[in-house]
């Protein structure tokens, strides 16, 4: 696999003595973020983070970065000379729920380059995107809905970036901070044709199926995932494959296809017609029990894989996979993609390692606000 921007960012090399004090006598770029979403999951795991980071980065890499603004629903807190990450839950104890009028405004007030980092998953901010980009406001996002709506909507936001002249970077939408997105397009910029991408791209499908095959029932395996906070807050999003095509969606799209969401095929754990009610009640058990056995007499093990072929279709279904096959022998959590392309065919590329969690999404997020802001740095 090759090391693309994203990573490379947070892989700074050590520098010498002499040139590190050269470096550190740079101007930093001052740049200001503000974090959507502020008091959850992710973005708490961010804030940890740039507590750590942000005062060595003016020192390593001349960034001048400074957490300007953050907010949630629930409240709101501005500040130009920027606000301490970790102090922020006090901050905003008693701060009143701000009206999106009021963010936009104060998000396009400040005489310094603002980068938004949206850890949020809400559609409303993902709609706002093309006129901030177009405004000259960077994004940063983990946010996948803005990426896997329409080819349409996707082509504008890519032309927005490119108006405003500012950076876009969403490559926790996929895989966490794993560098799924940041390979494609590395590919891609080389000319490398890529002609299929497979992964597993889902650790509550996988902890699911998992204990399927073990024995236990659909309904009782789903029950335990939510109840250990495994599933998106609605669960039907993953029972339904809906976070899953929206990630194929995305990756498609960056292996070089002008793929709608409606070109997927589709065969999820929800039966036609069904609901989360129905398979917490059971109704999916015999079926599920049934297909489980076969798989493990034939010494299978069923896998939730999302698929994309450059001549053929984009499709996410559960596949009796050998049990040798590396997509059946992920630990839980673990997210697999393989990616064949014109120089990787016959052994193609592949990427593992964690595909969720606050922690690792969050470093996935600090690596491309870094990589953004050393596009906005002037040369030297
Ligand atoms: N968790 C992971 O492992 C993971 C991995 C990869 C990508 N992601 C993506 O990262 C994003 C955040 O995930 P999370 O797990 O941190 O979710 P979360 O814990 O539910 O936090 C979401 C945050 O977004 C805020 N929010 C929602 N709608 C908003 C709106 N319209 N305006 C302002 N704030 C809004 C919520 O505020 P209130 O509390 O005030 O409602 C909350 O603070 C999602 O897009 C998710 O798909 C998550």
């Amino acid at each position: 696999m090759s090391l693309h921007d994203h990573g490379a960012a947070v892989a700074e090399p050590v520098v010498a003595p002499s040139k590190r004090s050269a470096r550190s006598a740079l101007p930093a770029t001052a740049i200001r973020i503000v974090l959507a979403g502020a008091r959850g999951r992710v973005a708490s795991a961010l804030r940890a983070q740039l507590a750590r980071e942000l005062p060595s980065l003016r020192e390593r890499i001349g960034l001048g970065l400074h957490l300007g603004g953050a907010f949630d629903r629930r409240g709101s807190v501005f500040e130009d000379a920027g606000i301490e990450p970790l102090a922020l839950d006090q901050r905003l104890l008693h701060a009143a729920p701000p009206t999106i009028d009021q963010l936009l405004a104060r998000l396009h007030a400040a005489s310094t380059p603002t980068l938004l980092v949206d850890a949020t998953g809400s559609s409303e901010w993902a709609a706002e995107y093309p006129h901030l980009l177009r405004a000259g406001i960077g994004i940063v996002t983990a946010n996948k809905r803005a990426h896997s709506g329409s080819y349409r909507d996707w082509l504008a936001l890519q032309q927005a970036a490119r108006a405003g002249n500012v950076p876009l970077r969403y490559e926790t939408t996929v895989g966490a901070a794993l560098p799924v997105i940041g390979t494609l397009q590395c590919l891609r910029r080389r000319g490398e044709r890529v002609l299929a991408l497979e992964g597993v791209l889902s650790g509550s499908l996988s902890f699911v199926l998992e204990r399927v095959q073990q024995g236990t029932r659909l309904s009782e395996a789903l029950a335990e995932a939510i109840a250990l906070g495994y599933t998106e807050p609605d669960p039907l999003e993953d029972l339904a494959f809906v976070d899953l095509h929206r990630k194929l969606v995305i990756l498609a799209r960056e292996a070089g296809q002008r793929l709608e969401p409606e070109q997927v095929r589709i065969d999820s754990l929800l039966p036609p017609g069904g609901s989360l009610a129905g398979l917490l009640a059971g109704h999916c058990d015999a079926r599920w029990a049934e297909r489980a056995d076969i798989a493990r007499r034939d010494d299978r093990r069923l896998v939730a894989v999302a698929s994309w072929q450059l001549a053929g279709q984009a499709r996410i279904e559960v596949r009796a996979e050998p049990a040798a096959s590396p997509l059946a022998r992920l630990a839980g959590g673990e997210n697999l993609v393989r990616i064949r392309s014109e120089y990787h065919d016959a052994l193609p590329i592949t990427i593992t390692g964690p595909g969720a969690g606050p922690a690792a999404t969050a470093a996935g997020l600090l690596g491309d606000i870094i990589a953004a802001c050393r596009e906005w740095r002037p040369r030297d």
